[in-house]
């Protein structure tokens, strides 16, 4: 079965523990290219999540692009018609990645290895890079995939791939984070 690495669990537990300590809501921030189909689904499914485990006041979600083609725009109409279909409504509004992400953020994840050689690249300290963590390090259901593959360019197929192993990661995480809770 495939397992997060030790050093994203770490990572996890580190972000957890700090955020408990200042007795604040964990952040997450997830991230792709243009913030209108993966990142924004993630932050969408992540928010059903901890909603449906009544624990929603305990995490700050958001979700940012590289590409500012779209700032602005809501999740594209197939990733939204998509999720809609699992019970989920996308409102979010794209927007660019900023350096204050690294700050407001304890956990930063990117989807592929584009967006997370961008996050290395403008994290400003060594300490804010290692917050970039990959999604598809927690999608253990699918021990092939170490991306969450851009669906732009694709057909209707890649959207509900793009979900499935979404609900995969964030499902994983957040056993990762409640499990961390009872230590
Ligand atoms: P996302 O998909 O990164 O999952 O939001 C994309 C959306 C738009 C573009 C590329 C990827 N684009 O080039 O406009």
């Amino acid at each position: 079965m495939k397992k997060p690495g030790k050093w994203a669990l770490e990572t996890v537990a580190r972000a957890c523990e700090e955020a408990r300590a200042e007795n604040r809501p964990l952040g997450i921030l997830f991230v792709c290219l243009g913030n209108i189909c993966r990142s924004p689904a993630a932050e969408g499914i992540m928010r059903s999540l901890v909603e449906k485990a009544g624990i929603a006041d305990r995490f700050k979600l958001d979700s940012a692009g590289f590409y500012g083609g779209h700032r602005g725009d809501l999740p594209d109409s197939r990733m939204r018609h998509a999720a809609s279909r699992r019970g989920l409504t996308l409102t979010h509004r794209s927007r660019t990645v900023r350096e204050s992400d690294f700050d407001d953020y304890d956990l930063i994840f990117g989807m592929d290895d584009n967006n997370i050689d961008s996050l290395r690249r403008v994290a400003p300290t060594l300490d804010a890079e290692r917050k970039v963590l990959r999604m598809s390090d927690f999608a253990v259901s699918y021990p092939g995939a170490d991306s969450v593959p851009d669906p732009y360019w694709e057909g209707a197929d890649g959207f509900e791939l793009v979900l499935d192993l979404l609900t995969d990661a964030c499902s994983n995480l957040l056993e990762v984070i409640e499990a961390d809770d009872q230590r």
